[in-house]
């Protein structure tokens, strides 16, 4: 049994957030997985969006964000992030983070879908994540110790059940390690890898949604997940992302015959939010149509896109040719753990930041490259939350082992996971496709995996079981809401329904008890 003052489970852009704006005296732990830049972070090609540009305004960022999350976004966390953010940029810039600057030591900024100005700052042309995160890597102070290929499966409760106060980990040689904290913040990121099509990393599994609920926190709008239009598209597989930021610079999305499949569909055409540009080109895909990103216009595309370029030359695309083939797939989830903007649960001593949290910042469609940016700033948030916030709770006086049965049923296996919820949980939902789907997971037995000791899980069953969970919730809160909004478009509720959804939040919890 280890202690610590904060555990920190995850190590992408809010976690390292967290970390670096701790107080120096602190014990902390963070436990990682894989290792500290296997995650969405790292990856993370487009940039961090920021009012600073001389005519640009953090009200006119807010106005974006909203409209792009239809309006279900919490405004009042919205506005305070937009009015943050030129800080968060500034702050880091300055203590040393390196972002693409003109020839006169100005940040150039790059478009974005639904951005009324050019407003997103980046790195290393589309290296952005990787910069900021080895950036925050190389600034971690000395009370922080990593533990990388250290799994957590459980989080442990009080006796009264009324607080976190721990987790239970797999590590590297299969033993299990409890480890105690009066505050544990999981920042474990999305759950792309639910969907056979995503840009995500491997490592995207809903682990942090799915241990935050069988420990009974408010999980938010789980069924709110944004696809991405453009992930590059070779032999039948989605093989990574193409930023945004590439019709940002002129590229546009046309049929073979070099038809722009945008024209008429949206008064912003290429660059108009993601479902609207996703759900274009999955019609087209229906017909078997193939759709691609027309590059031809960009200038010196591979010094501008670097890992683009890169990815597309690895998967046999010439990108002389002008042409980058697409589809769209599952990129980001907006609901998840809710929190407040401080990354407080519904659990004490329980935080969530990054992707796996639902602040209610992003709505119903997250605008882009505002991923990052949240992730900074409630990572900051929840840093001055635990400094001011010292717990006296001795964690092990008080620990809750609870009596849980083992349970060995069958799990899903994974490709017909992640194809049947691309098919019937995907792009465009229906009740029928929707109701086929609760069925064929609840043949899985969820009650049971929500409850089960899970200890003698090895890490691939306890992924199988965390990805089975999300996947459930996901379906649950999509068959929920009768109405389309945002990045959940369901055909026989083609609009939005102000009426009975304006702003309202679907939430699951699970039942307390065994
Ligand atoms: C992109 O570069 O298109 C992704 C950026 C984001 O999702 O915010």
């Amino acid at each position: 049994m280890k202690h610590y003052d904060v555990i920190i489970i995850g190590s992408g852009i809010a976690a390292l957030q967290l970390a670096n704006k701790l107080t120096k005296d602190l014990n902390v732990m963070i436990l990682t997985k894989e290792n500290l830049t296997n995650g969405n972070s790292y990856l993370a090609q487009g940039g961090v969006a920021a009012a600073v540009a001389p005519g640009d305004d953090a009200y006119l960022h807010y106005l974006d964000t909203m409209e792009a999350g239809a309006h279900h976004n919490d405004a009042k966390a919205v506005l305070e992030m937009t009015k943050k953010a030129p800080d968060l940029i500034n702050g880091l810039w300055q203590s040393g983070c390196r972002f693409d600057e003109d020839g006169h030591g100005n940040l150039l900024l790059g478009m974005e879908g639904a951005h009324s100005e050019k407003r997103i700052v980046h790195s290393g042309g589309d290296e952005t994540g990787r910069h900021i995160v080895e950036f925050l890597i190389s600034d971690l102070p000395p009370n922080i110790t990593v533990e990388q290929s250290t799994y957590v499966y459980d989080l442990i409760l009080n006796h009264e059940k009324t607080r976190c106060i721990g987790v239970k980990a797999k590590l590297p040689d299969g033993m299990n390690e409890v480890y105690l904290a009066p505050h544990v913040v999981l920042a474990t990121g999305g759950c792309g890898q639910i969907y056979s099509f995503t840009s995500n990393a491997e490592t995207a599994s809903g682990d942090g949604i799915a241990l935050a609920y069988r420990a009974g926190a408010e999980l938010a709008d789980m069924e709110f997940i944004q696809f991405h239009p453009t992930l590059l598209y070779v032999d039948g597989k989605t093989r990574g992302l193409i930023s945004e930021a590439v019709r940002g610079e002129g590229a546009v999305l046309v049929t073979e015959e070099g038809k722009r499949i945008m024209e008429g569909i949206h008064p912003l055409k290429d660059l108009a939010p993601r479902h609207v540009v996703s759900q274009t080109i999955y019609d087209y895909s229906r017909r078997g149509i193939q759709i691609y990103l027309d590059i031809a216009s960009i200038k010196d595309f591979s010094s501008r896109f670097p890992t683009i370029s890169k990815l597309c030359r690895q998967h046999g695309i010439e990108i002389e040719t002008g042409l980058i083939p697409v589809v769209p797939g599952s990129h980001f989830i907006m609901g998840g753990i809710k929190t407040d903007l401080q990354g407080r649960t519904s659990i004490p001593g329980l935080y969530a930041i990054g992707e796996a949290a639902c602040t209610g910042i992003h709505g119903a469609n997250r605008l882009a490259s505002n991923s990052l940016l949240e992730g900074m700033f409630v990572g900051g948030n929840l840093a001055g939350w635990i400094n001011n916030h010292r717990s006296e709770i001795r964690t092990s006086d008080n620990m809750h082992i609870p009596v849980q049965n083992f349970y060995d049923g069958e799990l899903p296996e994974l490709d017909l996971l992640k194809q049947t919820m691309m098919d019937r949980t995907g792009i465009v939902r229906t009740k029928e496709k929707l109701t086929l789907q609760a069925e064929w997971l609840a043949q899985f037995q969820h009650e049971q995996w929500l409850y089960a000791a899970l200890d003698h899980l090895s890490q691939e069953q306890l992924t199988r079981v965390f990805m089975y969970i999300t996947a459930t919730l996901v379906t649950q809160s999509a068959l929920e809401r009768t109405e389309s909004r945002g990045g959940h478009y369901r055909k026989d509720f083609p609009y939005e329904d102000n009426a009975n959804w304006m702003k309202k939040q679907i939430i699951h919890q699970r039942k307390n008890g065994k």
